[in-house]
């Protein structure tokens, strides 16, 4: 009755922004992502009749309030999957504590499931793994597997989930993360993709938008066309945030040096060292590139104000089982 897992995060490379369900958590656009190499989590699950109540670990520390029901939320989901009533203990550790606030959600909620179902006794397959990974967390549904993933956009649970288009080892770009000095966040991704989905007035052209850059990025990976994968990125990446931006109230959660790199960006392309840069709801950047460019890139945003990170990242692997536990 014990797992371990190890889940990467996803970039979006085409977002998922507003919910059709909030409680299966449906998307209302389709969204592709690109599973990373160097963001992960590794998650322990234990299922004891011998535990009172579900204590969980993040990083060395107990989990509580909204945190804490996220995660046992999840865990009754499983459980009542698995028709058990059976108590946990987990225990989670992110493999990148310097760079709080790279989706940790969703290489978390991926590892969790794969754990949890696994420790369970639940064989499941891929897709079904999404399907549940999916209720803790959106985005960590395409964290199930490695590579270029989409999650389906669809209206009832069992037919909205993640499916690779191509693994890890077809495509070589990179993925530089980015951390920046952050301003102070006020409202959850949660919240703000759903006042986003009530007031922002481009939402409708959000969603159009978002329809013809997935035919755009899908074409872009299994072509390889890096060019058209880079722009159709960064432009999704800006109709989210103009999205983003018209929502009452305001969600923008840049810093200045958040600004500063999508100006450099521009800067080094016009220049002829091709890169592109995608947002997610943090101030942190993605900038993306051919593996010939990373160095440059990596020599030239680090000397950046308020960069304090730089994380290189190539194509990883979808969630697995291990063998080491954690406890
Ligand atoms: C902007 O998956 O974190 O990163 O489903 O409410 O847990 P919940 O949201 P989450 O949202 C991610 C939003 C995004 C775009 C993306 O990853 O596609």
């Amino acid at each position: 009755m014990k797992a371990t897992a190890t889940a990467n995060s996803n970039t979006a490379l085409v977002k998922y922004w507003g919910k059709y369900d909030e409680k299966l958590i449906l998307p209302m656009n389709g969204s592709i992502s690109l599973t990373v190499d160097k963001l992960s989590t590794a998650t322990t699950v234990e299922f004891s009749k011998d535990y009172r109540q579900d204590a969980i670990e993040l990083n060395g520390k107990t989990a509580e309030g909204r945190e804490k029901e996220r995660i046992a939320g999840h865990l009754d989901l499983i459980r009542k999957i698995s028709k058990s009533r059976e108590k946990a203990r987990v225990v989670s550790k992110n493999n990148f504590l310097t760079a709080a606030g790279l989706a940790s959600s969703a290489s978390g909620f991926a590892a969790l499931t794969v754990a949890a179902c696994d420790a369970a006794g639940l064989d499941l397959d891929k897709k079904n793994l999404s399907i549940i990974a999916r209720q803790g967390s959106g985005s960590s549904c395409r964290s199930i597997f490695g590579g270029y993933v989409e999650w389906v956009a669809a209206k009832t649970s069992e037919k909205s989930y993640a499916k690779q288009i191509a693994d890890e080892n077809h495509f070589d770009v990179r993925d530089i993360a980015v951390v920046v000095e952050a301003a102070k966040r006020r409202y959850t991704t949660r919240e703000s993709m759903q006042a986003s989905v009530k007031t922002s007035p481009y939402y409708g052209a959000w969603l159009k938008a978002a329809g013809s850059d997935l035919e755009s990025m899908r074409k872009a990976v299994i072509g390889k066309d890096f060019t058209l994968a880079g722009r159709t990125a960064e432009l999704n990446s800006l109709m989210m945030h103009a999205t983003a931006l018209t929502t009452t109230p305001t969600i923008l959660n840049w810093s200045a040096a958040t600004i500063s790199i999508m100006h450099a960006v521009q800067d080094w392309r016009a220049e002829g060292l091709e890169c592109y840069y995608t947002i997610d709801t943090g101030a942190h950047v993605h900038i993306l590139s051919l593996p010939g460019n990373s160095k440059e890139i990596v020599k030239r945003v680090k000397l950046i104000e308020g960069v304090t990170d730089v994380i290189e990242n190539r194509p990883g692997k979808g969630a697995e089982i291990v063998n080491e536990h954690l406890f």
